[in-house]
């Protein structure tokens, strides 16, 4: 299940292969940090505990690298992120 891409890229359109590989690579890394946090939870083993949040922590970096050659080729994606996280901004402030 986790080692199998859920989308066939051989029907993507060539100018967007690059982005859904990005988007896709984001998702897994996202699914890694629940997977390794929710881990850490259900183990009593303080060992494995911390091993596993330190491998959570650093998919937060592979998520960050993805997102930095996403946002390369996908300059929308970076203007309605930044236009999301105003918006949130503005809703606290009311
Ligand atoms: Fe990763």
């Amino acid at each position: 299940m986790l080692a199998v891409t859920p989308i066939d890229l051989s029907k993507v359109n060539g100018e967007n292969i690059d982005k859904e590989i990005l988007r896709f690579g984001i998702i897994a890394e996202l699914d890694a940090i629940n997977l390794y946090e929710q881990l850490s939870e259900n183990t009593t083993d303080s060992h494995i505990k911390k091993v596993l949040l330190d491998i959570a922590r650093e998919e937060k970096e592979h998520v960050g690298e993805f997102k930095a050659l996403l946002y390369k080729l996908d300059k929308e994606q970076t203007e309605m992120e930044d236009s999301g996280a105003k918006e949130v901004e503005e809703l606290l402030e009311e």
